[in-house]
């Protein structure tokens, strides 16, 4: 066999070393292409910095780098053009392309690989791929915020029942609500951001394992890559999958926050609540139950959380037991990955234009809100200002409560003479702080669901994501 077609047929000659081909199985249990040739952008980029750095360090001659751009470029485009022909043969997708670039431009195509290894390729490649993707998830992040923040600025003064342990507890705004999940979603993005420095740090120049004899010029390649950096020891630089492991523990967040936001949006669409309408669009009819409108799209992603939680587990369960330094088992890091970025990245777009369409029912959340002695508190509170201690007042109220119920009345609805059994300082200004609108508007501190201070945070957030 000619060296030139020796990697077109690589599953009969690795090397001179095997005596008997791979057998079918076998085959297609080791090759990654079906799945890794997402990463070809990356290859070929890493690979055209790669090849720029060799020239200008006279390791490859000024024609190789010409033939090798030329051979790229074509390639390229038959990728885009949905013409190149990828073969399970060449098991990956940093073979599919190195011997279609030899196949293109001959003996230039083989000269690439100098002082490089699929190792380092291959971390290279997932590490450019991840860094565009993040970049792009956080962008979405922020759409995903923007539009909470819309819908919260046009609900800063409306009443929700606020719960805790799913009891009704105290009055909120329902857009101070929202902001709570814009918060969580910032802090996301955040991570994004911070976990982003650690992706985009460069492994070329790392070889097989342990560095290359050649004189590479790892920090410029970094440069032409626009990396941070570069990985400083060569066996870690080749091994660790830390940075796909991180990227994933923070979209495991972003979904687990997804997921609370889906739970309360079924909750509050059901009969019971009747809090939200989703947008048609959104949702899903019985084929049997012609009254029924589901809400699927939250469901379906609070079920998607599963998912991404299950790839975290398999990539960190697939690194424990590594020696150092490449092991095969790191070509199971791709699918989960990309996994995780598809979930995570339709995911936020739908929310994001899931919330465009989103009815809030006013009445029936202060309906709600009015029917769990919501401002018992704010009674407390009240006879504290009074002079009581807050231990003598919440028992005080709890009498008052008590007898509520008995009646079937709210706290507001008992008459003066009535509530003044319960302590005689009690006085007429009480059922302005026994109203909703009076126990939010009490809350005026930062951080409080007061509407001013939701608004206050609705312009603070903008400025934020405008920047
Ligand atoms: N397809 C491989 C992966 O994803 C590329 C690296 C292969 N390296 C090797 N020594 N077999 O990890």
């Amino acid at each position: 066999m000619s060296s030139d077609n020796q990697l077109a047929n690589k599953s009969q000659a690795w090397s001179a070393l095997f005596s008997e081909p791979m057998s079918d199985l076998v085959k297609r249990y080791t090759a990654s292409v079906d799945f890794d040739k997402r990463l070809w952008l990356a290859d070929i980029t890493g690979s055209l910095a790669h090849a720029e750095m060799l020239t200008a360090q006279g390791i490859l001659s000024a024609e190789d780098h010409a033939a090798i751009q030329r051979g790229m470029a074509q390639i390229r485009s038959e990728i885009e053009a949905g013409t190149f022909e990828w073969k399970l043969d060449l098991e990956d997708v940093h073979l599919n392309i190195e011997a279609r670039l030899t196949e293109l431009v001959g003996i230039a195509g083989k000269r690439l690989h100098t002082g490089r290894s699929r190792n380092d390729q291959v971390a290279t490649d997932v590490r450019l791929w991840l860094r565009s993707e993040i970049d792009e998830l956080t962008k979405l992040l922020t759409g995903l915020q923007v539009a909470l923040v819309d819908v919260a600025e046009k609900n800063a003064e409306v009443i929700l029942p606020g719960f805790t342990h799913l009891q009704v507890a105290q009055p909120v705004a329902f857009g101070h609500h929202l902001l709570a999940y814009v918060e969580m979603f910032a802090r996301d993005a955040e991570r994004m951001t911070d976990l982003r420095r650690r992706v985009n740090r460069l492994p070329l120049g790392a070889a097989a394992l342990a560095g290359t004899s050649y004189p590479l010029d790892r920090e410029r390649v970094a440069r032409t890559l626009g990396m941070e950096g570069v990985c400083q020891n060569s066996l870690d630089a080749v091994s660790d999958r830390d940075f796909a492991i991180e990227f994933t523990s923070a979209a495991t967040l972003v979904m687990v926050h997804i997921s609370r936001m889906s739970e309360e949006l079924i909750l509050w669409m059901s009969q019971s609540f009747g809090f939200i309408d989703l947008a048609d669009r959104f949702c899903t009819g019985s084929s049997i139950m012609p009254q029924k409108k589901n809400p699927d799209v939250p469901e379906l992603a609070r079920g998607k959380t599963g998912r991404v939680v299950g790839h975290l587990m398999g990539l960190i369960t697939l690194m424990k037991g590594q020696p150092l330094a490449y092991n095969k088992d790191n070509q199971e890091d791709k699918e989960p990955l990309f996994d995780t970025v598809d979930t995570l990245r339709d995911t936020l777009r739908i929310f994001a234009e899931m919330m465009g369409g989103l009815t809030v029912k006013p009445e029936a959340m202060e309906r709600a809100a009015l029917r769990g002695y919501a401002t018992a508190t704010d009674l407390a509170d009240y006879l504290v200002k009074k002079g009581l201690a807050f231990r003598d007042a919440h028992e005080i109220v709890a009498h008052a409560v008590k007898t509520a119920i008995g009646t079937g009345v709210d706290l507001s609805q008992l008459p003066l003479a009535e509530l003044q059994k319960f302590d005689a300082r009690i006085e007429a200004d009480v059922f302005e702080v026994l109203s909703l609108r009076g126990s939010l508007n009490a809350r005026n501190i930062l951080g409080g669901t007061a509407p001013v201070q939701v608004r206050a945070q609705v312009a603070r957030h903008r400025e934020r994501l405008s920047a």
